[in-house]
């Protein structure tokens, strides 16, 4: 068990390192330090600079609607709050006491809405949940939804604001107006990078240490003695060749979690999300207007499940003029043996900063994207996809966080992790949670993050699957840079060699 006199160390400095150093801090902890082998203090955080975790982004949705996950509403409706309190802090700071490179202006949660849309005219049962447990649980920000395609809504939608009628025509012709779904106004986006740079800023200012970048901040190993039939871990080793001591280690290494901790590789998994961009040349006004956050909430679609099934989106453009795509309907996972337990094989992020760096995606989902954004938005086919990444998740067996003591080392080692996809928008309020885990404070999440594994014959999120399943990325076709264009250039079409005004 933890408590504010041990020594404490934290390796990653992703949501889950973060959110937890901050609130041990400001717990009364004194001597908490966090190791990450990226240079988050040079780079920003920002994925343009070499970093490649999944907090290490330009934006990620936040919304609140979970369906009938009440803990995890509720935990976003919390975070949302401070969200919204760090907005003020920043618009209201000094610009000389901001860390770079924030400046009064950054928005770090924009409610710019999020659409929530599916194929076909009927209601499809996910967003009828979706909808029907707000209204139950969370009536004030049900009245922020609005559903499509109906007079009523639109009024209501009005009375927000006459930019929000805007944002709900926005996808009327989509598929020729067969789509169901609703705006949702109470959702937005977060600024990924800043908030991550804003959250160590306050972190440090409440006396986290950080040893970031290679190799001092890189983990080797973890250090540990045999005590009686338990292992006991006592620091760790980095790359540098230092070791440090601790009397807790806590791992939040996301997506390399089961690279450091063998033990994990049956409790969460890395799955590769393949994601896309458009660059929008500076002189595309119309454009850069169009897709402004003021103009354009998150789009999310559904079509259809398994083979060929699409489920993905996009966001509002950034300052820097950049739209991003996302497609998760399959995530794929990449089997290399284990680095130090070699009678193992697990799933092990491959990024374009990696030892072996990849700097495509599989066309599996890259084909059905461009089809989707092509019918949303035909201008956009001209310029076609002009860069990738592959972002990887760290799922869980059942999606939800994993968050507890690793069984067999006498409460030394701690595992923080298994975001699933949705742990981005936690980053103001998760540490409060997982600071009752360490010190075994139950509390609603207690059961939920608690320490599990595949079971056998069960469905498990993809995890039972291992490496013998249809997501494998050996057995995948990889995209061709002349596939990153919507069109083939051996048949042009009309619409991709056409001249601008045409579109
Ligand atoms: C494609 C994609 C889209 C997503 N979209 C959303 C969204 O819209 N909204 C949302 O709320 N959430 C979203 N998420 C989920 C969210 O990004 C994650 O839950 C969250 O960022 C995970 O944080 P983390 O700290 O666990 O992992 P990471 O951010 O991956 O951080 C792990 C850190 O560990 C460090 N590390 C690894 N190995 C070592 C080592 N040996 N030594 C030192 N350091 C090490 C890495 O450098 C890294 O910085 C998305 C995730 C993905 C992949
Ligand atoms: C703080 O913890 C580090 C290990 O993380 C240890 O080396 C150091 O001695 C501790 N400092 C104090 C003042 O206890």
């Amino acid at each position: 068990m933890a408590n504010p006199q041990s020594d404490v160390i934290i390796i990653g400095a992703g949501v889950f390192g973060l959110s937890t150093a901050l609130y041990l801090a400001r717990g009364g902890y004194k001597n908490i330090t966090v190791f990450d082998r990226c240079a988050f203090d040079q780079n920003y955080y920002n994925p343009a600079n070499g970093c490649d975790g999944a907090s290490a982004d330009i934006n990620k949705i936040f919304r609140a609607t979970y369906g009938d996950q009440q803990h995890n509403q509720d935990l976003a409706l919390e975070a949302r709050d401070i969200w919204l309190e760090w907005n003020r802090a920043i618009r209201e700071s000094d610009p000389a006491k901001l860390p770079k490179p924030l400046t009064p202006e950054d928005e770090l949660l924009k409610m710019c809405g999020v659409y929530h849309l599916a194929d076909g005219d009927e209601m499809i049962p996910r967003y009828i949940d979706n909808l029907e447990a707000m209204e139950k649980t969370a009536p004030e920000f049900r009245d922020l939804q609005f559903l499509k395609g109906n007079s009523y809504e639109e009024w209501r939608a009005n009375k927000l604001g006459p930019e929000w009628v805007k944002k709900y025509h926005l996808f009327d012709k989509f598929k020729g107006g067969a789509t169901n779904g609703f705006l949702d106004a109470g959702s937005g986006i977060t600024l990924a990078d800043k908030a991550c740079v804003y959250a160590r800023h306050l972190c440090e200012k409440a006396g986290v240490k950080f040893v970031l970048g290679r190799p001092n901040g890189e983990l080797q190993e973890l250090i540990t003695e045999q005590s009686g039939s338990q292992k006991r871990v006592t620091g760790i080793r980095t790359r540098d060749g230092l070791t440090h001591s601790a009397g807790l280690v806590i791992v939040a290494c996301g997506p390399w979690s089961s690279t450091v901790l063998p033990e994990a590789h049956r409790s969460v998994e890395a799955t590769m999300g393949t994601v896309m961009f458009i660059d929008i040349p500076e002189d595309r006004k119309d454009l850069r207007e169009k897709f402004h956050p003021d103009n354009i909430p998150v789009w999310r679609f559904i079509q259809g499940e398994g083979e060929g099934g699409y489920e993905g989106g996009g966001f509002p453009i950034t300052r820097e003029g950049r739209l991003k795509f996302g497609f998760r309907a399959r995530k794929f996972t990449n089997f290399q043996d284990h680095p130090t337990q070699k009678d193992i094989r697990i799933s092990t992020p491959r990024t374009k900063y990696s030892p072996q760096p990849i700097d495509t995606v599989p066309s599996y989902g890259l084909e059905l994207m461009k089809k989707v954004i092509g019918g949303l938005f035909p201008e956009l086919i001209e310029i076609g996809f002009t860069d990738s990444r592959l972002c990887w998740y760290t799922d869980s067996i059942d999606n939800e966080f994993v968050v507890d003591f690793v069984p067999g080392y006498s409460d030394s080692l701690f595992i923080c992790t298994g975001g699933s996809g949705h742990g981005f928008k936690f980053l103001p309020i998760l540490g409060k949670y997982v600071k009752n885990q360490l010190e075994r404070v139950p509390d609603q999440f207690t059961s939920l993050w608690k320490w599990r594994t595949v079971e056998e014959g069960k469905k498990c999120n993809g995890l039972e699957e291992g490496e013998a399943g249809p997501r494998e990325m050996s057995k995948l076709r990889l995209a061709k840079p002349e596939d990153f264009k919507f069109v083939n250039q051996e048949a042009p079409s009309k619409i991709a060699s056409g001249p601008r005004s045409r579109l």
